[in-house]
């Protein structure tokens, strides 16, 4: 069989440098190694196109030498740099021959700025084969104007400068390239069908390599770049950006029109239809894994990112009572056309149409402006409105999202958003606005779309989380795991939980020092180890359980726990539950009607809590946002009185009011919402002395995101509470107390790549640890058996259960990694062994407490 085709093409910061041809060196070697036929095609260096774009404009004034001079230079210093020595007098001597013509001439043609420019890309590849060669590999360096043709052969501007060749599959040239083991050539260039050089257009070389692949039937086509794949919009604008692992040609194709800078609009069309998988990587960071775009089956309605491009100018023209007017649209457009304006965007209504272009992609002049005005003024009223920004929203089935974006369009309550257009396909949804408003607009429009989104096959980590982690995971001290490395690999069962006592008390010891908080109950549901347990009772905490079952435990694992250092605070309890525990004396919630008008008798005599719903859920994710209509937790609030006048008829006195938004909440400012809400509850109940705010407290769980501010919290519920010096403020942290203070280990099975993916099978999966496939939560990973090794692999670390669900964490970057390896599974004291489930019969985890 064959090596098939693989294209790799690398743009002009990639080739500028020693540090790029590295990465190509390495990926060139990589699919050698992998048995296939690397065709790298080049840009040149970066500044270059535009240096040799100048060169004949400078030459008709005689300025051509200083040009030269620096393009000889520039080229003269990378081939020091990559430590070769070669003679590129055949290619800068026709180009100073050139020059020198034009300068005696005054004037030059379109294909003879054609040829000046080719010398970029030729040059580039010149140096680079030889360096490539001198570090052994097999390449051949060969003149991509010998395989790619172009269409037409023309005398305007875009037959010269911005050429089309077709995409068919070419046996001939995949038969002439095949008698070579690598190839290196160039971007941007081609011949016409008279053999004349041609270029591809401003950023053709994507459009190169993916001529290259169609033509060869390549298995692959990588674009290498300068940021590691497609994010869901600009990275350098917007940090929390999310990289897309996966898209579908369509939607990268309507990405790239719509202004995303890291593909060429052009490159699709030829991968596309040859179903050829296109990948997009960082030369910088060759180990990221990029983004994959290729045919993806349909998936949910949804945006996949958000694309700008400024610089856009807007025609209004108003038709001047000329409704049902016929061939109204065929005047104003034959304007547009006869002054070479390619329109983007259109919307019409019956008495004004407005259109956008783009001057500097079109290369559209004032003057051609002014005329474009003055032509249409004579059917309609027109106005040229400037400095836009096309915002355009790209996804799936776009319009079946449109009823989220509410909130970030009331930025345009007092704004205009000149145009709307929707695309047909349903793929994209464009906003035209004043360009002033154009980041704001973007930046809302990411919070509300992508915020909070889990990382999972197809949306993958921040730009901040990417490149922030190293310095982030430097400013925190280090885990605690860091240092007890040891003791931990020393744990011969697996898969087992560790805590580190230490880390507990440290946690219960910052949650005692808040000024207004009175009383800290520990949500045992997050872990109810008795040695932990007992540790926070010592340290002066209560606990707080949902079930008989949970007080059972607490009661024997902690001796010298008294009732009223409890809560119960159980949901949709059967009635005997209450009955029991108010026999046993510890504090109950009730959090519904029912019960106490069901069964007064039951309450009848005793103090009680209830549960109020706040109105608001919050949390890291849907499923444990507990307040809100939705939500099937605590009284609503038309149903204060009702409660009120249940409980009084019961007998019972309301002697505290409780609320609990959710879980994993990191807003400071949540907790004094809360108690100013149960603060003006109480204003119904004259006996209530305690308020309890609930627990929820998040924790840092992904790199670069910020812990909770528990002074703020603290400072927050300052003012509340001065101003109800009557009341106290009770709290019911789970996760805060154990999170950080839990470790997974796993033990490393098997290891396999299948498909574009590496998978590391560990001993622990979603029996173990159910959050990353319930909630698509973040654990950090490491492999502790290699903490100081350099990241090497991209892999799912996945489970042994029977569900693809069954992944710990999706693109996970670790050292290379062995059968036997300890894994490490950060963050994972709380909701981990509580929620483990015996699910294919894969038994319990071990559990070990580090003093
Ligand atoms: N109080 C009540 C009434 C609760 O329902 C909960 C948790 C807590 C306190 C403690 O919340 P914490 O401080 O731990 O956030 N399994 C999920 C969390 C579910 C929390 C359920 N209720 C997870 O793994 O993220």
């Amino acid at each position: 069989m064959t090596r098939p085709f693989v294209v790799l093409k690398f743009g002009g910061t990639s080739v500028a440098a020693p540090e790029g041809w590295r990465t190509i060196a390495a990926a060139t070697r990589a699919h050698l190694d992998a048995g296939r036929r690397p065709v790298v095609v080049c840009s040149a260096l970066a500044g270059v196109s535009d240096a040799l774009d100048g060169l004949l404009p400078a030459a008709v004034g005689g300025r051509h030498a200083p040009v030269l001079d620096d393009l000889r230079r520039r080229h003269a210093e990378l081939a020091a740099a990559l430590g070769v020595e070669v003679d590129l007098s055949d290619v800068f001597e026709p180009l100073e021959r050139l020059a020198l013509g034009v300068s005696l001439t005054g004037e030059f043609t379109h294909r003879m700025r054609a040829r000046a420019m080719a010398t970029g890309e030729l040059a580039a590849t010149r140096l680079g084969a030889a360096h490539l060669q001198a570090l052994g590999l097999p390449i051949t360096w060969i003149d991509a104007r010998d395989c790619l043709t172009t269409v037409e052969a023309g005398d305007t501007p875009a037959h010269a400068l911005a050429a089309r060749c077709d995409d068919h599959a070419d046996a001939a040239l995949a038969a002439r390239l095949a008698a070579h083991d690598a190839i290196l050539t160039q971007g941007f260039v081609a011949r016409d069908p008279q053999g004349r050089t041609a270029l591809l257009g401003r950023g053709g070389s994507d459009t190169s390599a993916a001529l290259f692949a169609a033509r060869l039937g390549a298995a692959r086509c990588e674009i290498w770049t300068d940021v590691p794949g497609v994010y869901t919009t600009n990275p350098r604008d917007v940090p929390q950006a999310r990289l897309l692992r996966r898209l579908d040609y369509d939607e990268a194709q309507e990405l790239a029109t719509a202004g995303a800078k890291v593909l060429h609009p052009r490159c699709l069309a030829p991968v596309r239809r040859h179903r050829i998988p296109l990948e997009v990587r960082c030369t910088v960071h060759p180990d990221l894994p990029g983004t994959v775009v290729g045919a993806l089956e349909d998936g949910p309605a949804e945006v996949k990112a958000i694309a700008a491009r400024r610089n856009v100018t807007l025609v209004s023209m108003d038709t001047l009572g000329m409704w049902q007017q016929v061939g109204f649209l065929a005047q104003v457009f034959g304007a547009f056309a006869r002054h070479g304006v390619s329109v983007d965007l259109v919307s019409t209504s019956e008495s004004n149409v407005t259109a956008s272009f783009d001057p500097a992609a079109g290369a559209v002049d004032d003057a051609t402006v002014a005329a474009l005005l003055a032509d249409l003024n004579q059917v309609c009223r027109a106005r040229a409105l400037r400095d836009c920004a096309a915002i355009s929203l790209v996804g799936r089935q776009i319009r079946a999202t449109l009823h989220r974006l509410g909130p970030a369009l009331a930025l345009f309550e007092d704004r205009r958003i000149h145009l709307v257009s929707q695309a047909a396909s349903d793929l994209n949804l464009t906003f035209v606005v004043d360009a002033a408003e154009a980041d704001r607009l973007v930046g809302r429009l990411h919070a509300l779309l992508f915020d909070g989104r889990e990382a999972d096959d197809r949306l993958g980590p921040t730009w901040r989380e990417t490149f922030a982690a190293p310095q982030a995971a430097a400013t925190p001290a280090a885990p605690w795991w860091v240092a007890e490395r040891a003791r931990l690999l020393a744990v011969e069962a697996s898969p087992a939980y560790v805590y580190h006592g230490p880390t507990v008390d440290a946690a219960a010891a910052r949650l005692l020092a808040l000024r207004h908080v009175d009383r800290v109950f520990y949500a045992i549901k997050a872990n109810d180890h008795p040695a932990l347990l007992r540790r926070l009772v010592a340290a002066g905490l209560g606990l707080e359980c949902v079930s008989p079952g949970e007080l059972d435990h607490v009661f024997a694992a902690c001796p010298a726990l008294t009732p009223d250092r409890v809560l119960f605070t159980p949901n949709f309890a059967p009635r005997a539950e209450y009955a029991a525990a108010l026999a046993r004396g510890v504090h109950v919630t009730v959090d519904n009607l029912h019960p106490l008008v069901r069964w007064p008798e039951v309450f009848a005599g005793h103090d009680i809590f209830l549960r109020l719903d706040p109105g608001q859920g919050r949390g890291h994710h849907a499923k444990v946002r507990t307040a809100g209509r939705r939500s099937k937790f605590g009284v609503a609030p038309e149903e204060l009185g009702a409660v009120a006048d249940a409980a009084a008829a019961a007998g019972a006195r309301v002697v505290g009011l409780h609320a609990h938004a959710g879980s994993g909440i990191r807003e400071a400012g949540a907790w004094a919402e809360t108690a100013v809400f149960l603060a003006d509850a109480a204003t119904r109940f004259p006996d209530v002395r305690v308020l309890d705010l609930g627990g929820g407290l998040g924790v840092r769980e992904k790199p670069g995101q910020a812990a909770l501010d528990l002074a703020a919290v603290d400072d927050a519920l300052g003012p509340v509470r001065r101003a109800h010096p009557s009341l106290a403020f009770w709290m019911e942290p789970g996760r805060y107390l154990v999170a950080e203070a839990g470790v997974l280990l796993a033990r490393v099975q098997q290891i396999k790549a299948k498909g574009d993916k590496t998978y590391i099978g560990v001993d622990a999966g979603m029996h173990t640890l159910l959050r990353p496939a319930l909630y698509g939560a973040w654990h950090g990973i490491v492999n502790l058996s290699r903490l100081d090794a350099p990241l090497a692999v991209t892999a799912d670390v996945v489970g042994p259960i029977c569900e693809t669900g069954d992944v710990l964490g999706h693109a996970r970057r670790l050292p290379r990694t062995e059968e036997g390896d300890r894994l490490l599974v950060a963050t994972a004291g709380a909701y981990g062994r509580t929620m483990a489930s015996g699910y294919n019969r894969r038994g319990a985890p071990a559990e070990v407490v580090l003093d």
